[in-house]
């Protein structure tokens, strides 16, 4: 039977969790990566499509291929940051549905109807992207996702000629208490939802 989890881990997927913008010194093993990837690959996505590639920049090679296209308030903390996910959409997701999606002719769904490929794929390759920055949390990384940066840039850098599209960054590690900033304020249940 699933229970639901106790505070300690609500807290620390949750509620004590916080969006990080420097780090310490301790590193991510690569390890670590894999195991954040077999905890992500289980995440849901609409008929098992997952979408989402990642390319996790640890090296300094890899740090300056990215730089030029971060934005000024992201630079600093992305060079200094263990890992950056590059979280990307592949457009061409569906050919892989006979292997991801084998009881039914999922792949004739997606075949010339670019308006479905590209919501597909933005969706599901998003909500990977969210288990990603769950799933750090859950194996004790902190996170800071930033939608701050020249996508095409990204993709020139890294996906020339492939059918991937970049949709986010995400930086890893062991965040620096001192620079997070102070906590906004969230919406009451009666602010944004309603139960009919
Ligand atoms: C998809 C996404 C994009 C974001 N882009 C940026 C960004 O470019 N730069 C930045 O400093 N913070 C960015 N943030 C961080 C948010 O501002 C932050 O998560 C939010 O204010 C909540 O902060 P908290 O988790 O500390 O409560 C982004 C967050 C998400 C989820």
């Amino acid at each position: 039977m699933t229970r639901a989890l106790d505070d300690a881990a609500l807290d620390q997927l949750f509620r004590t969790a916080r969006t990080q913008n420097g780090w310490t010194s301790e590193g991510v093993d690569d390890s670590t990566l894999h195991a954040l990837y077999d905890l992500v690959k289980m995440g849901p996505t609409s008929a098992n499509c997952s979408p989402a590639r990642f390319v996790f920049v640890k090296s300094a090679e890899g740090k300056e291929k990215l730089k030029p296209a971060l934005s000024a308030n992201n630079l600093q903390k992305t060079m200094a940051a263990p890992v950056t996910v590059i979280i990307a959409n592949d457009m061409e997701f569906y050919q892989h549905l006979p292997k991801l999606f084998p009881h039914a002719d999922a792949k004739s769904w997606f075949v010339g109807n670019t308006e479905m490929i590209k919501a597909t794929a933005f969706r599901n390759a998003s909500l990977e992207g969210a288990y990603l920055i769950l799933a750090a949390r859950a194996l004790g990384l902190d996170c800071g996702p930033m939608s701050g940066f020249d996508a095409a840039k990204v993709d020139e850098a890294f996906f020339a000629g492939t059918s991937y599209v970049t949709n986010f960054l995400v930086n890893l590690g062991h965040g620096d208490p001192s620079k997070v900033f102070g906590r906004s304020p969230r919406f009451e249940f009666d602010e944004v939802a309603k139960i009919v």
